[in-house]
């Protein structure tokens, strides 16, 4: 019980000591005119469970902001959120974002303590197959995850955006908005929604200073892109090494991305350094756009 004790407090002081070491690195970032600090602010972050999100919780946490975690599975996002520097300063929704009742009670609820900043709009991608084949079904559940949720989320935490002047709005959506992708025929179609949607948002609101902007995420080593891979492995007949390899060869940097490289963008673009980006689509894709 007692060498237990003893490494438990060894543990929290190196925890401790790693936080002040990254406050201090971030200090002298800002001090050098890049200002990446987030201590003070909250964070909103969907699909936080695996992936992207879970990759941008991770990086604005230790950038210094605390985070509410938002995504239907609860045990994950609890297990995530004690992981994180300074565990006690994290909150987890637990909501399916279909549920839009259920959402606004919820985060009423978190915005009673706090007033979210940093807002990451970011759920799973629709289902794939060819547009003719898109049921009624998949067009809605897709209409409604990504756009009505994304404008709920967006007026419900706006006003504590208002009061702390500080807001910074982004919405991962993909590359498809510039360069429609093969097999993706719902996923292509409400992207360019939810891109549009953001631009106008972006200039309806870029009087507040409060910024919104989308990723684009390029093939990301996540949960979404397995199940792209065996969609594509049974559509084409081909082996997931050939499917990979395909896929590999029109990235200019020749691999794809760990969702962390997806996170630093997101995380940037959160930060204080990034207050004149606004309205933009920023492709994260190591380069497989072929549009300028
Ligand atoms: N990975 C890529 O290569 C790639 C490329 C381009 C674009 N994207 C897009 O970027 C976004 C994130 O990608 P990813 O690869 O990280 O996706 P992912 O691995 O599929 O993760 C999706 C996340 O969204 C949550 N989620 C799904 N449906 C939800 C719902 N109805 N309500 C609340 N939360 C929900 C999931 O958690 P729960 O199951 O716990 O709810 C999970 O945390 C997706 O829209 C994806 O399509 C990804």
């Amino acid at each position: 019980m007692k060498n237990y004790r003893t490494a438990q407090f060894q543990c929290e002081v190196l925890a401790w000591e790693e936080n002040k070491i990254r406050e201090s690195l971030m200090k002298i970032g800002a001090a050098m005119g890049l200002d990446t600090s987030l201590n003070g602010r909250t964070a909103l972050v969907g699909g936080a469970s695996q992936g992207i999100g879970e990759a941008t919780v991770r990086l604005l946490a230790e950038m210094g902001a605390s985070v509410v975690l938002l995504s239907r599975s609860e045990e994950k996002l609890k297990t995530i959120a004690k992981s994180l520097p300074n565990p006690k300063s994290h909150q987890v929704l637990a909501v399916d974002l279909q549920d839009r009742n259920l959402l606004q009670q919820k985060l009423a609820e978190v915005l009673k303590k706090t007033s979210i900043e940093i807002l990451v709009c970011n759920a799973g991608g629709p289902k794939s197959g060819p547009i003719l084949s898109v049921a009624d079904s998949t067009f809605l559940e897709a209409f409604e995850t990504h756009i009505l949720a994304n404008q709920l989320l967006v007026n419900l935490c706006l006003p504590g955006m208002k009061k702390s002047n500080y807001g910074r709005i982004i919405n991962i959506i993909s590359t498809s908005i510039r360069q429609p992708i093969p097999n993706l025929g719902a996923s292509n179609t409400i992207r360019s929604a939810v891109a549009a949607w953001s631009k106008t948002l972006s200039s309806e609101i870029g009087n507040l200073g409060i910024t919104v902007n989308n990723i684009l995420p390029g093939y990301t080593k996540t949960p979404r892109m397995e199940s792209l891979l065996s969609a594509e492995m049974q559509r084409s007949g081909l082996p997931l090494v050939a499917v990979e390899e395909a896929w590999r060869k029109t990235v200019p940097l020749g691999r794809f991305a760990d969702p962390r490289e997806i996170a630093n963008a997101i995380g940037f673009l959160s930060s204080p350094a990034a207050s004149y980006i606004t309205g933009v689509s920023l492709a994260v894709d190591g380069g497989r756009l072929s549009t300028l």
